[in-house]
């Protein structure tokens, strides 16, 4: 089969498609077909070689990235079901491999594809799609808040700004550049801002017209955090789901308590209780199946992995990124 490997720590180039043995599904696995792979902004930086306390564990090289797959079931190991040889399947539950023609992954992880929807969509949904419900979840929105959304034309950013915007919520998506924006205000967002425009925060001030921020929902950190934390009401929650930036952001205790706000990190809510996810890839997938939540994809061949990961982190992409053998 072809692959997407890395052989050496580093830039994005260093991902080189290739032929590689097929995997063999061992017990309770099955293998897949992959039709589509979920690409992470995590991967790009593991493909670096960097080591952190917030970054999985560096890989063993060389390997093959991709936790999540949608594809057909075109084997099963020892101890499986054969009723699942040719079921359309989705998983996260692939500890890597993805970045393949074919992968293996553990049979209690997978879903059926519902009806409808495409292999780009499933993917897209069972991780991005079920941070997203969890990111919700925490974030509690109701139909008189004042939302802000960082990267709100990304895999999360645009899933939240439909989800508020259908609860009846003022919606306010940040995202960097013209395209970005315009494609925040299709998604109906009752303002959509260019947040690399230095101005940025006096336009929203001006235009929201008095109302202030009442929920901040943002997975950049850093600086772009920083900014937008300045727009939060009195009372307003800060709910954060990553630090895409690198560049860290912490309110300031006091300030929190001495202007009633709070300040939480879904992500910490969602590795903590691993035994949510499946409910989480559950709902998610159900969203996208019924139409409540409309995935957005930025395609790009297996072959082209490297223009994948080097799109990901220059910001140079809308929606989930995904991989097509
Ligand atoms: N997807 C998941 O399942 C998942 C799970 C756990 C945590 N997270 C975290 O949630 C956040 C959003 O994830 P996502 O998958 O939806 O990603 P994404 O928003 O599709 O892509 C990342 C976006 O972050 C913004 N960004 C700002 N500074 C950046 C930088 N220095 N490098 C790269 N991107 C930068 C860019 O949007 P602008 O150009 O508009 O600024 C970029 O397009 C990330 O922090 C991610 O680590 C995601």
């Amino acid at each position: 089969m072809h692959a997407a490997v890395l052989h050496a720590f580093g830039p994005a180039e260093n991902l080189s498609y290739e032929t590689v043995p097929d995997p063999e599904p061992g017990p309770g696995q099955v293998r897949i077909a992959v039709k589509a792979a979920g690409v992470h902004l995590v991967e790009t930086a593991m493909r670096t070689g960097l080591a952190s306390d917030t970054l999985p564990p560096r890989p063993t090289l060389p390997a093959i990235f991709g936790s999540e797959v949608a594809g057909r079931v075109d084997a099963v190991g020892p101890e499986v079901d054969p009723a699942w040889l040719g079921q359309d399947v989705v998983t996260s539950g692939g500890r890597s491999g993805g970045y393949a023609e074919l992968t293996v992954a553990d049979v209690t992880s997978l879903h059926r594809v519902p009806g409808g929807l495409s292999p780009e969509a499933a993917v897209t949904m069972v991780v991005t799609g079920a941070t997203t419900m969890c990111f919700l979840d925490v974030a509690a929105l109701t139909s008189s808040d004042v939302v802000l959304v960082t990267s709100a034309a990304g895999g999360i950013g645009r899933l939240v700004v439909q989800h508020a915007r259908r609860l009846g919520a003022t919606v306010v998506g940040a995202a960097g550049g013209p395209a970005k924006v315009a494609a925040v205000r299709d998604l109906g967002a009752d303002l959509a801002v260019d947040y690399d425009v230095p101005s940025w925060q006096e336009e929203v001030a001006a235009r929201l017209g008095g109302r202030k921020v009442t929920a901040l929902l943002d997975g950049v950190g850093g600086d772009k955090a920083r900014a937008a934390f300045e727009l939060l009401a009195d009372g307003g929650r800060y709910v954060t789901i990553g630090n895409a930036s690198q560049g860290g952001f912490a309110p300031d205790p006091g300030e929190l308590e001495e202007r009633g706000q709070s300040a939480t990190s879904a992500l910490l809510a969602l590795l903590s209780a691993p035994q949510e996810r499946p409910g989480y890839e559950v709902r998610a997938l159900a969203a996208a199946a019924e139409g409540t939540l409309v995935p957005q994809v930025q395609a790009f061949p297996l072959a082209r992995a490297a223009d994948a990961h080097a799109a990901l982190e220059s910001r140079r992409t809308t929606g989930k990124v995904v991989l097509i053998p």
